[in-house]
């Protein structure tokens, strides 16, 4: 192994972690050799009221994808995450809430969350929510969204969380694609001091004839600010709190009852249902989360990710409440009232365990020492990263600034469709190569194949599939199962296509390259360029667009966006900022665009196929490394798009 930039285990945290090297090897070895007895055996991680009779059926055959975990066995997530704590730890600490100001703050112990919870699924049973009704949560990074979440899974309902930054006609076209009867808000939302108008996004999105599915709005009062009423639809959390009992005995579910939706980007069309199910993705959701962040009792651990985003369900919420773990949940946003907030955060609870993304990370390097001026970091001992590659540079400052070059870095690479992380160091047992994401977890399978599908074996670049199931798998894509085969089993036939491409060097870790699809990586959220487009063109003005990403220093990835509008509609300044305004009000904030050109045509193919290889290019200045355009229906338009963006610079 070359020693340039490699970071080896550290003896000190070698000795006291849970998986060293040899462990390690030892382990994953029996993963891949004999997977029915690896997970047999971690099945037991979680408790079953029926054990399960068959540990795995699997099949990556596009002509019969089938992927089904713990057959025959029946559970509660919630009684996992609750119930089996309350002898050994009922009065430790489940949830530590920071609140958006610093001088707030809240600590509810495993009892007081399973009181609140067994109460809430009484209330949401009291509003006619049964087994397999879904509710859409639509909430601020306060303690109830836990509360609805663990309720939803206690009665058997699908939850899916809608992250509280997506627009009103974002939240619409989930409530309808999901067909949700409840929908669980907030009066407003409070981050970075600044409220978000929740409940009144809610209403707006129900006025939307496709949400008549909507029978209820429950609503958690977080700030007390006025909200409009109606009342044969809306009831406040609070009052069906004070009716409820808190005896709620777990409803028995199938290990493979549905658990939760949760929406995503794609290359293509509308965003996707992704369908997670409830024994697999908790055995899966536990044991990374206890692995990879080498978790022991009583330590604190903080995953900053908005409860909307995978990340806050299987590594804020649900992988550590079923080990047990005290949770950090913090409302506000790394950089309010300062950049100091991340380091104020750690010492006020005594974090030991931090996992954030590379964007909040750039942040805080963006202003140097400050971040951590004022704070003594003592009580960390490991971090971590997720969202997107870590560049180096961003790797180094961690590690030195945030991490003392005390804390070894899990780099974790996953997905929303994953349900847990698939390749990250284990701190105890992987030496670390800055931006790589390392190896696999047990029992997962990656490979490189080139774009005919053929495997490639050792030091190499290709496209990244993996070839077996884990339990964490998404099963399918709600109400469309088709497009699940479609989209990740069609491309290479009988492996699971990532959407990602990747480099293994030749001591056999991976570098994850970015997305090989139309999908951009903004801030560590997945937005489709199709999605964004689709945004534009609905706007009166515009003809065309075409959305590509260009590299952005805080954002990893930046939102270029060419327009065509229509014959009659003249360019100017008033209208770009128009049309930024009106993509945020279909999607939300996180798709603004940071650059609109104006595109007299765009390069297609005579097939009438955008060609973005040269849209890419023509975004960054490189002019000269467009490649053959001589295959374009009309190569003028190449010239006109280069004498436009150099005027803009
Ligand atoms: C895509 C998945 C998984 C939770 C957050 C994002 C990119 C994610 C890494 C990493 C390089 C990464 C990939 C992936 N990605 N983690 N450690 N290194 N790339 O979930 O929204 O489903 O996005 O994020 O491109 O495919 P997501």
């Amino acid at each position: 192994m070359s020693v340039a930039n490699l970071y080896p285990v550290t003896e000190a945290f070698a000795a006291q972690a849970l998986i060293n090297q040899d462990k390690y090897k030892e382990m994953y070895q029996q993963s891949v050799i004999n997977p029915e007895g690896f997970w047999r055996e971690q099945g037991k991680r979680i408790d079953w009221f029926k054990p399960f009779e068959r540990v795995k059926q699997t099949s990556f055959d596009d002509l019969h994808v089938d992927i089904k975990w713990y057959l025959g066995g029946t559970t509660n997530v919630s009684y996992n995450c609750l119930d089996r704590h309350l002898e050994a730890r009922g009065d430790q600490v489940a949830i530590i809430w920071e609140g958006d100001e610093p001088d707030q703050h809240r600590h509810i112990t495993y009892r007081e969350l399973h009181e609140e919870v067994c109460k809430f699924s009484n209330a949401l049973r009291g509003q006619g929510v049964n087994r397999g009704d879904v509710v859409t949560i639509y909430m601020p990074m306060i303690p109830e969204a836990a509360v609805a979440m663990l309720a939803c899974t206690r009665i058997g309902a699908i939850h899916t969380v809608v992250f509280g930054g997506f627009s009103p006609e974002a939240l619409a076209g989930r409530i309808a694609d999901s067909e949700s009867k409840v929908v669980i808000t907030a009066d407003e939302g409070v981050r970075g001091g600044k409220r978000v108008p929740l409940k009144a996004n809610v209403d707006e999105a129900l006025t939307n004839p496709s949400t008549h599915c909507v029978k209820q709005v429950l609503v958690v009062q977080r700030t007390g600010g006025q909200v409009p009423w109606h009342n044969h639809r809306d009831v406040w959390y609070h009052d069906v709190m004070k009716v409820a009992s808190s005896h709620c005995a777990p409803k028995e579910l199938d290990a493979e009852a549905p658990l939760f939706i949760l929406y995503t980007s794609g290359s293509t069309g509308k965003p996707k249902g992704v369908l997670h199910t409830t024994g697999g993705y908790l055995v899966y959701a536990s044991m990374t989360h206890e692995y990879v962040f080498d978790y022991k009792p009583g330590e604190v651990y903080w995953c900053t990710a908005d409860v909307g985003w995978i990340t806050g369900h299987s590594y804020m919420i649900y992988g550590p409440l079923a080990n047990g773990a005290t949770t950090l949940l913090y409302e506000g946003i790394p950089n309010y009232p300062d950049v100091s907030r991340i380091g104020q955060i750690i010492d006020k609870h005594q974090v030991n365990i931090l996992y954030t993304a590379p964007t909040a990370i750039r942040a805080m390097m963006a202003e140097g020492k400050k971040a951590v001026e004022g704070s003594s970091g003592k009580s960390l001992r490991l971090l971590g990263s997720v969202g997107e590659p870590i560049n180096p540079e961003a790797w180094h400052w961690y590690h030195e600034t945030v991490g003392q070059s005390r804390c070894p870095i899990v780099d974790t690479w996953w997905q929303t469709e994953t349900g847990g992380i698939l390749i990250s160091p284990l701190p105890g047992a992987t030496a670390l190569k800055p931006g790589s994401a390392t190896r696999p977890f047990f029992g997962v399978q990656p490979a490189l194949v080139d774009n005919l599908g053929n495997l490639i074996e050792g030091p190499a670049e290709g496209n990244l599939v993996i070839l077996d199931s884990w339990p964490g798998q998404m099963r399918s894509v709600y109400g469309d199962h088709d497009r699940f085969v479609q989209t990740y089993f069609k491309t290479f036939k009988g492996m699971y296509f990532t959407g990602d491409g990747a480099r293994r060097d030749e001591d056999g870790y991976y570098w994850i390259t970015g997305r090989v699809d139309d999908v951009l990586n903004v801030s560590g959220h997945r937005m489709g360029t199709a999605e964004i487009e689709s945004a534009m063109v609905a706007h009166k003005d515009v003809a065309e667009a075409a959305v590509v990403g260009f590299p952005h220093d805080i954002k990893g990835q930046g939102i270029y966006v060419y327009v065509t509008l229509n014959a009659d509609v003249e360019a100017s300044e008033a209208l770009r900022q128009e049309l930024r305004q009106w993509v945020r009000k279909e999607i939300g904030p996180i798709a603004s665009p940071d650059v609109i050109q104006w595109a007299p045509g765009l390069p297609k193919t005579r097939s009438g196929k955008i060609m973005r290889r040269i849209l890419r290019k023509i975004a960054v200045g490189e002019y000269s490394a467009l490649g053959d355009i001589s295959t374009l229906a009309d190569p003028a338009v190449v010239q006109q798009l280069v004498d436009t963006h150099q005027g803009m610079q």
